[in-house]
């Protein structure tokens, strides 16, 4: 029961952070509240198979996808998470201490990674929660090529979108389409795609 309330005093702190932060910055935020558990499970099912791989999580928020990242057997210390907002950031980090968080710019991501104390070369998935409608369909691309350069040869890119009638997100147009799923069980609806090089 005492669990039970923790959990749900948690949800509640997290979801009042998102919506201040959405209030103050709606286009960098992009969502007025944290994904649905639905939607965590369908980005978090594309792990890599290999244990020792690294993740990349581009956009955590509030940490509910991360969540279902440690859930699915990733390890703490296999995760990279860059965040912009720094409110968001410091949650996480209190949450994870064994993560990498950064806050910083994903579309830095290639510097970001280079500049650990231990580099990170490669990944075996991004998983990636970035509101790429917010942005111009350029600066996906920009983004998508930095993408491609960090990932293992069989990563995999995970993205969703609110525009669900769209199987690719903005950026993707030379990737792979390796599966695509809707999730109505979210505020609004999304669609999670999976891509690889
Ligand atoms: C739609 S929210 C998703 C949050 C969380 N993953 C979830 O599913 O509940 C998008 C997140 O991306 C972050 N974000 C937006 N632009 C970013 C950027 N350029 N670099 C890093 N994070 C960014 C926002 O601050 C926000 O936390």
């Amino acid at each position: 029961m005492a669990t039970l309330a923790k959990k749900l005093m948690t949800s509640l702190a997290d979801t009042t952070l998102f919506v201040q932060e959405w209030l103050a910055n709606p286009q960098g935020v992009g969502a007025v509240a944290p994904s649905s558990p639905k939607l965590a499970e369908a980005m978090a099912q594309w792990l890599p198979s290999d244990p020792d791989s690294f993740v990349l999580e581009l956009g955590p928020g509030t940490g509910v996808v991360t969540e279902a990242l440690f859930r699915r057997g990733l390890r703490q210390d296999r995760l990279v998470a860059i965040e912009q907002n720094s409110k968001m950031a410091r949650l996480l980090r209190e949450k994870f201490p064994h993560a990498q968080i950064i806050t910083g710019d994903a579309w830095k991501l290639d510097d970001l990674l280079a500049r650990r104390r231990v580099p990170v070369e490669k990944v075996g998935a991004v998983i990636s929660s970035l509101p790429l409608l917010n942005f111009p369909p350029a600066e996906a691309e920009r983004l998508a090529d930095k993408i491609r350069g960090v990932l293992e040869p069989d990563g995999k890119w995970v993205q969703f979108t609110y525009r669900i009638h769209r199987v690719r997100p903005r950026g993707a147009s030379s990737f792979r389409l390796r599966a695509t799923e809707i999730v109505w069980f979210n505020l609004p609806p999304a669609r999670v795609s999976v891509f690889q090089k």
